[in-house]
């Protein structure tokens, strides 16, 4: 058996009295595209926040590449290789869509151990290596001719791919996403899935995405779990997700057809 790239064991987060995840154990194995839906409140972004270490864990063990992730800092986590968006778009709107993304770069130099050194006589080289990178990226989300505008004043459907570029200057062996559909037409959302589709055939990221609603990951995940009440209910293909009936009991109450995509 494949070892799984990241592997979310009997993870539980507390807020007080309320139990956020209960006990989550779920794995994406390299290579895939695994999706997280469930209604509001479900978990998801905690389970997002946990594994990229904003929340700590009270129980549970989180493995990247067979090592222990848990109670390492968020910046350490991105280093070895994990990067995510959030719900809420958090781009700079006044900056060009370019230096969005190169800054995410820029503080990879950083860490990555460039030295004074570099940052002397090689500036300009690293600046060129690092605008020529950041083009790369943009071009990889469709945003080759958005390069020079201000983050604000893209329509919102290319702010949301703007993020997924920055994300991925961290040079991530796995990418998080929360809802990423969210708020987009129908046509953004098939440019959005082409998208993660050729990130991972062209540059072997597996994807972990989180949707409210699953017909819109349903084109492209591997596998879905299904969370409710921080609880794992049901995991496996979308066809048989789609049909349990755990899952449609879940959506009850909020337009369980619509959800399920049945
Ligand atoms: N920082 C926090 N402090 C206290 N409670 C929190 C915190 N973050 C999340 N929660 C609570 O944990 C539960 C799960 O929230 P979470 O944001 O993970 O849900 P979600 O599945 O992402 O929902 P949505 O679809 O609305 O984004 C909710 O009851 C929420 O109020
Ligand atoms: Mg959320």
């Amino acid at each position: 058996m494949t070892e799984a790239l990241l592997r979310i064991e009997n993870v539980s987060v507390r807020f007080g009295g309320l139990v956020a995840l209960d006990s989550v154990t779920l794995e994406v194995a390299p290579g895939s595209i695994q999706a997280v839906i469930g209604p509001n409140g479900a978990g998801k972004s905690t389970l997002l926040n946990v594994i990229t270490g904003l929340y700590t864990a009270s129980g549970g063990s989180i493995l990247f590449r067979g090592e222990r992730i848990d109670g390492r800092t968020p910046h350490a986590i991105t280093r070895r290789g994990i990067a995510r968006t959030f719900q809420n778009t958090e781009l700079f709107g006044e900056m060009t869509a370019l230096e969005n993304v190169m800054i995410s770069l820029d503080r990879f130099y950083a860490y990555g151990g460039v030295t004074a050194a570099w940052q002397g006589r090689h500036y300009r080289q690293i600046e060129t290596s690092a605008r020529d990178e950041a083009r790369e990226l943009l071009a990889l989300v469709g945003l080759a001719g958005d390069e020079n505008e201000a983050a604000a004043t893209l329509p919102f459907g290319k702010q949301r791919r703007l993020e997924i570029a920055r994300a991925l200057a961290t040079r991530p062996g796995l990418l998080l996403l929360d809802e990423p559909a969210a708020g987009l037409r129908a046509a953004e959302i098939d440019a959005l899935n082409r998208i993660l589709l050729d990130l991972r055939a062209q540059r072997q990221i597996s994807i972990l995405v989180i949707d409210h609603v699953m017909p819109l990951v349903m084109a492209i995940s591997d596998r879905i779990a299904v969370l409710n009440f921080g609880r794992k209910i049901a995991e496996g293909t979308p066809d048989a997700v789609r049909r349990s009936p755990d899952v449609i009991a879940a959506y009850l109450g909020e337009k369980a057809a619509h959800a399920v995509g049945s």
